[in-house]
């Protein structure tokens, strides 16, 4: 049976590194699969359910693809209206319901912790698939996965997260796994939008150094991985506080000039503005195989989670 059987992850910080290795590994061999090329039955009778109460493209999408892969089903929805939400049922009870239709629940929710409160009311696996501006670790395995294979390691990696790093899920989930993996962190963000203490002082904790800077050219040069991200306009109290930092940072083909060969530019999409269209084109871009690896690596974890393992 795998460590993995029955099992919620609610924050990436609940994966050892070698919980983590096992689902990249894992992940590499469903490849195959994920393109249609191999058929495999292995969740064959399961149900997963997502319950989405923000909008969600890639990640509700690469769950539902990575169950239909290994023959499970889906059913849930992808926004609270048309459901007993609106009639003002609870979170706890909406959980206790879907628990009585599926195997296992994944939450996407815009309050902070709800899917460890969500996990709290059911015996079913729970999976946050982003709670506020929590945490986000599937997205994290998936960019994992794509560093890894990119890239080979993490150890020694100069990894430069850029954008929204205060409100932004996908960069703290992230930035507490490469720091357990042994990467070089440098943050780079509006003054507004710094990387929150606790995460920085857990980086500190693990004994390695990071940078935070404001502008781009300064560390662009030295960076393995440029992981892109949005301003998330829509965790603004303040429209008008949106409105001085949207923007930020582009990155283009200019600033890319003096970058390493090697250097992969990433992205959790979707991006707004963050990313000029013709660096899509460079071999630098990898964000569009980095949404391709979300359906392996959730393949991964489902399988781990809700069949017989790797
Ligand atoms: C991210 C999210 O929802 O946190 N999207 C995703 O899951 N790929 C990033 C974002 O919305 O900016």
């Amino acid at each position: 049976m795998s460590a993995f059987q029955g099992r919620d992850v609610l924050s990436i910080r609940d994966l050892s590194r070698a919980d983590i290795q096992l689902v990249l590994r894992t992940a590499r061999k469903m490849v195959p699969i994920a393109v249609g090329e191999k058929r495999s039955r292995a969740l064959e009778g399961k149900i997963l359910s997502t319950i989405f109460y923000e909008p969600s493209t890639r990640t509700r999408l690469s769950f539902e693809s990575a169950m239909a892969r290994l023959g499970g089903r889906v059913l849930g929805f992808s926004s609270a209206e048309g459901t007993s939400v609106q009639k003002g049922e609870t979170l706890a009870d909406t959980i206790r319901m879907v628990e009585a239709y599926s195997d296992a629940i994944v939450l996407r929710h815009p309050q902070e912790g709800a899917a460890r409160l969500a996990a709290d009311f059911t015996e079913k696996p729970v999976i946050n698939a982003g709670d506020g501006a929590g945490q986000h670790p599937t997205q994290t395995l998936q960019d994992l996965y794509t560093i890894w294979d990119e890239r080979g390691s993490f150890e020694g990696q100069n990894v430069v997260l850029v954008g929204d790093l205060k409100y932004g899920r996908t960069v703290h989930s992230l930035a507490y796994a490469l720091a357990e993996l042994g990467s070089h962190l440098t943050f780079v963000s509006p003054p507004t939008l710094e990387m929150p203490t606790e995460i920085l002082e857990h980086v500190k904790e693990r004994g390695l150094s990071f940078r935070i800077a404001h502008g781009l050219e300064e560390v662009v040069r030295d960076a393995d991985v440029l992981y892109v991200t949005r301003i998330q306009k829509e965790r603004f109290p303040d429209p008008q506080e949106y409105e001085k930092v949207a923007g930020s940072y582009r990155i283009e083909m200019d600033l890319l000039r003096d970058a390493k060969r090697g250097l992969i530019v990433m992205h959790p999409l979707p991006r707004v503005t963050e990313i000029a269209p013709d660096v899509d084109r460079t071999k630098h871009a990898v964000y569009f195989k980095q949404a391709f690896n979300g359906v392996p690596v959730r393949m991964a974890l489902l399988d781990l989670i809700l069949g017989g393992g790797a």
